[in-house]
């Protein structure tokens, strides 16, 4: 374990909180954040001298402070996790569906990842620490998904994003290693509880993966081996075959 003091937003559920509770057991200092104040109280409640939160709703302006303020009541940070995101039904091409799914999962994520981006290279010391962030993308982020055209298109930005903050990153000397993480469909407040969604994995399990690639200090992790081979199917699928794979994603309960 390298790193000891851990900012975690999007900590409040699955797998953000799986993995707070993981750096909070490994004795790390750890700042958490979401918009549930009852969940965050439930985490500090932990360790109050060593875990510390804010309320941060990420497609808010005033994010960035409030994670300055988190980083301070923390300590400082040495990594940066980002799980905020949101699924929702896309079937009617719903407008306001749409657009929220695009407030959290692209313009929040790029106003917070941003912020930690500026944070580590704006200040010598801290870069000399080689800090870290992770950020949870998706699977559904390889191809366009028919099911969930904004959902699959802001985890391939978020994907995208990361890969050009690594050669930014690479550009500036400053030396931080960024993770993108892509587990497959894992069981947790994200899913319908009334469907069954292919291969779906186990919370737990797929919070202890995403901790080890994390501390392995890895690029790129797809969680799980059945969705690794997958994902290596799907990339390597014509357009053409593509567009003809009515994948289905989930089935409905009985
Ligand atoms: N579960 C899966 O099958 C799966 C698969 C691949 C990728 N992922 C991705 O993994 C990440 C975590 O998902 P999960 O499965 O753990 O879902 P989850 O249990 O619903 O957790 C989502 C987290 O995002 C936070 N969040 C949502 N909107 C936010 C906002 N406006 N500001 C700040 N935080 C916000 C929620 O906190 P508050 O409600 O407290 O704000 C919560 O902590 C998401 O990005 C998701 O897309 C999930």
């Amino acid at each position: 374990m390298r790193e000891k003091r851990v900012i975690i937003v999007g900590a409040t559920s699955g797998l953000g909180r799986g993995l707070a509770e993981r750096y909070i057991a490994a004795g790390c200092a750890v700042g958490v954040a979401g918009r549930n104040a009852v969940a965050l109280k439930e985490l500090t409640a932990i360790d109050p001298e060593r875990v510390k939160s804010e309320v941060i709703d990420i497609t808010a302006e005033d994010a960035p402070r409030r994670l300055s303020e988190l980083i301070a009541s923390t300590g400082g940070m040495d990594l940066y996790i980002h799980c905020s995101g949101i699924l929702k039904e896309e079937k009617e091409l719903d407008i306001s569906g749409q657009t929220d799914i695009v407030a959290t999962n692209v313009t929040g994520f790029v106003r917070m990842l941003s912020a930690v981006y500026r944070y580590y290279r704006d200040d010598k010391e801290k870069r000399k620490q080689k800090p870290a962030i992770a950020a949870i993308s998706s699977i559904a982020g390889i191809r366009g998904l028919g099911d969930l055209p904004a959902y699959s298109a802001s985890k391939a930005f978020d994907s995208t994003y990361l890969e050009a903050l690594r050669q930014k990153a690479d550009k500036e000397g400053v030396k931080v290693t960024i993770t993108d993480i892509k587990p497959g469909w894992t069981r947790t407040a994200l899913l319908d509880s009334n469907r069954r969604y292919i291969l779906e994995m186990d919370s737990a399990v797929v919070v202890n993966k995403i901790y080890n690639a994390i501390n392995n200090r890895k690029p790129l992790s797809v969680i799980g081996i059945r969705w690794k081979i997958l994902t290596a199917i799907e990339r390597s699928l014509p357009r053409g075959i593509w567009r003809k794979l009515h994948i289905q994603l989930w089935r409905d309960n009985q």
